[in-house]
């Protein structure tokens, strides 16, 4: 039963087809919702969300999301449900699978989301785990479309084009590399020495799709699209000090930003430590695009939600 079933649980889980469709899609969807028009293909459908770490812009662009389809939620953490009690999460997935038609789960390892959907009877959604971060890319991609190309040809401003990411070789980083090789970009990646991407992690085969930098600045030289993340990611709190040692030069600062494009924009999945990953002078600065960004997490995922149990509009 299972194997009909649309699990986005990684970036390549979708073909590039399905991406131009969901961004187009998705620019109809934020339409609407500009205007306060009703868009509810989703009535009496219910989405489970299950956090076992914290969330700001995920909840809310899920749960906001759901409800304005015309659907419901039910909001379970680790702390308020027997998840936290050793349940096996195949059990889980079993009986939360009965009870509502989309699940969508943020978790630590990417095996435990996988054990989940391999025992749903509905799509499971990642919501960000250790290795992956598919809704915020899915987002960033649609931000970088709105502002340097046209949704109606959603691809076409996205190929050739180079991202620098500059930080840790964390799930942003390992979801990039899957959007440059299935959507034909180039990740410039500078982390520092011990926190580089893994290229079996990220799961891409092409080595094309990134090259990497030992100094942050090269990798923003002539990108199109400069983006970084906190040092320390949730679940890795007790490295905080050492990353804090580690990653001193690999702060997004103006100079970084200069040797972009000119046109170049700056994303941050947030939350952001101004001082840390990112100057507050380039995420509060004229190509900064976070705000747009995070927003946009709300209708790429309705357009999500509404693809994986409708299929196509
Ligand atoms: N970017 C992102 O996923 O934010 P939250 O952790 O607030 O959900
Ligand atoms: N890499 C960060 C992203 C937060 C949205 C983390 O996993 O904590």
């Amino acid at each position: 039963m299972s194997q009909a079933l649309k699990h986005y649980l990684q970036f390549s889980d979708l073909t590039a087809d399905e991406y131009a469709y969901l961004f187009t899609r998705s620019a109809l969807i934020k339409s609407k919702f500009k205007a306060y028009e009703k868009h509810q293909p989703l009535i009496d459908r219910t989405l489970a969300m299950i956090f076992e770490k914290a969330s700001t812009r995920t909840r809310i662009s899920f749960e906001a999301g759901m409800y304005q389809m015309g659907g419901a939620v039910v909001h379970l953490t680790t702390g308020d449900s027997q998840l936290g009690r050793a349940e096996p999460i195949e059990d889980s997935a079993k009986v939360i699978s009965r009870m509502v038609d989309l699940v969508m789960i943020r978790t630590y390892e990417q095996t435990k989301i996988e054990r989940f959907a391999a025992n749903s009877r509905v799509p499971v959604i990642n919501g960000l785990t250790n290795e992956f971060h598919p809704c915020q890319i899915l987002a960033d991609l649609f931000t970088f479309i709105e502002h340097r190309g046209d949704v109606t040809r959603p691809l076409d401003c996205l190929k050739g084009k180079v991202v620098a990411w500059v930080g840790d070789g964390n799930n942003m980083a390992n979801t990039w590399l899957q959007a440059a090789d299935l959507l034909g970009f180039t990740v410039h990646v500078s982390t520092p020495s011990g926190y580089e991407v893994n290229q079996s992690v990220a799961g891409v085969s092409n080595s094309h799709c990134f090259k990497v930098f030992a100094d942050p600045l090269q990798a923003c030289q002539g990108a199109d699209l400069v983006t970084t993340d906190v040092w320390t990611s949730m679940g890795y709190e007790a490295e905080n000090e050492a990353r804090r040692k580690a990653f001193a030069a690999w702060c997004v600062d103006e100079a970084m930003m200069a040797v972009a494009k000119p046109d170049a924009l700056f994303m941050h999945c947030l939350p952001a430590h101004r001082g840390e990953e990112v100057q507050a002078e380039v995420i509060d600065g004229p190509q900064s695009v976070v705000w747009d960004e995070a927003e946009n997490r709300l209708h790429v995922q309705k357009a999500l939600m509404e693809f994986v149990l409708l299929g196509r509009l």
